[in-house]
């Protein structure tokens, strides 16, 4: 069943672009308009919604975290994201304006299926974005976008996180297409972008082997901290967790913004700090300040490692270990500069002899609070 892999995570892994494209499929027409069907909501309800929440766990709840970038530049509705567990215990605002996106790769996770009964019974509108057809949570909602990442069998999250992602840009792009927002030129673009991403995504696994070098040869350290800004903000936390969940390490993701604000009190000489760089093109201040934490860890004794996209040439003689990723717009960053951290996570894990399909303590879908 692993088909020649060595575990359900690397397969999983390899399968991303066709899960990508496949999440795509059919919905996207020849005129590069989309077409979500399945989005039963009226689009008169889009229309009038004033407020989107998401609410998820662990790995779809990162998802969610970019989907909030997305979301509130293409459409300009603001959105708030919340740990399912957490929302529901808040007494939490909504009201027949909200809509409210649950992310589930199993669509059986209790904390979620709570979250959305809640949204539901103060009369807000919810739409699922799960991986498994049929389950509790789509069953539940209003409406449902599948993502087609096929079945996932490794407890750690890989091909349902990435299409997680094309799911909630999908949407953001459908919200800003039915309410006509001044992005129509750019939305235009990014459908175009989107549609070669899963090309893209291949070429990051094609080019991994240093990454898992790399990897093999921290085997024995004790913490590696990541840090991003923006949608890459998002994309540390899910390296943290994915190296937590797999290697049993301790590791951190922060905003590198923050770093002053305390964590950089945490670097030491030798320290593996993975950042992840926006691209120099588009918010080209962002690039610069991340260049400028870099300089500042390093100065420190960190040892950078450093995910930037193809061309951009200033974090050169600041990388220990560079890791290119291939140039794609910023909002869309996350789908290809995710994959070197599962990637690196999967290896560490295994070279500390971990069994990294069955993490321990760890269970694939979490049916209880
Ligand atoms: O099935 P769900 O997407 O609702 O699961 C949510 C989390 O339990 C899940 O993403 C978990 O964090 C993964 N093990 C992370 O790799």
């Amino acid at each position: 069943e692993k088909g020649g892999y060595a575990s359900f995570m690397l397969k999983e892994i390899a399968e991303q672009p066709k899960a990508v494209a496949d999440t795509l499929l059919g919905r996207i027409d020849a005129s590069g308009r989309l077409t979500l069907d399945e989005v039963r909501i009226p689009d008169a309800v889009l229309r009038e919604a004033d407020k989107v929440v998401v609410i998820a766990c662990g790995t779809a709840f990162h998802a969610g975290l970019i989907a909030k970038y997305a979301i509130e530049h293409w459409t300009r509705i603001p959105c708030e994201v919340e740990l399912a567990s957490e929302f529901r215990y808040r007494d939490p605002i909504l009201n027949r304006r909200t809509l409210v996106i649950a992310i589930s790769q199993s669509g059986e996770t209790m904390d979620t299926l709570m979250a959305l009964r809640h949204a539901r019974e103060q009369g807000a509108k919810v739409l699922a974005v799960c991986n498994t057809n049929g389950s509790t949570i789509p069953r539940e909602s209003d409406a449902v976008l599948y993502t087609h990442a096929g079945p996932e069998v490794a407890v750690a999250s890989t091909k349902a996180f990435l299409t997680q992602l094309v799911a909630c840009y999908l949407l953001a792009l459908y919200l800003g297409q039915v309410r006509g927002t001044k992005w129509g030129d750019e939305i235009h673009a990014v459908v175009r972008d989107l549609a070669r991403i899963g090309d893209e995504v291949e070429r990051v696994l094609e080019t991994m082997e240093p990454v898992r070098a790399l990897a093999r040869s921290l085997a024995d350290r004790n913490t590696v901290l990541f840090l991003g800004r923006h949608v890459g903000y998002p994309v540390a936390l899910e390296g943290a967790l994915k190296l937590k969940e797999l290697a049993y390490m301790h590791a951190e993701g922060f905003a590198a913004g923050e770093l002053k604000h305390g964590p950089i009190a945490l670097i030491e000489e030798g320290l593996p700090v993975v950042v992840v760089v926006p691209s120099p093109r588009g918010r080209s201040v962002l690039h610069d300040k991340i260049v400028s934490n870099i300089q500042e860890i390093r100065a420190r004794g960190a040892r950078t490692i450093v995910i930037a996209e193809e061309g951009d040439e200033a974090v050169v003689p600041y990388a220990d270990h560079l890791v290119r990723i291939p140039a794609t717009p910023t909002l869309l960053q996350p789908l290809v500069a995710t994959v070197p951290l599962q990637v690196f996570a999967c290896e560490l894990a295994t070279a500390r002899g971990n069994e990294v399909d069955q993490p321990r303590n760890l269970a694939k879908s979490v049916t209880v609070e």
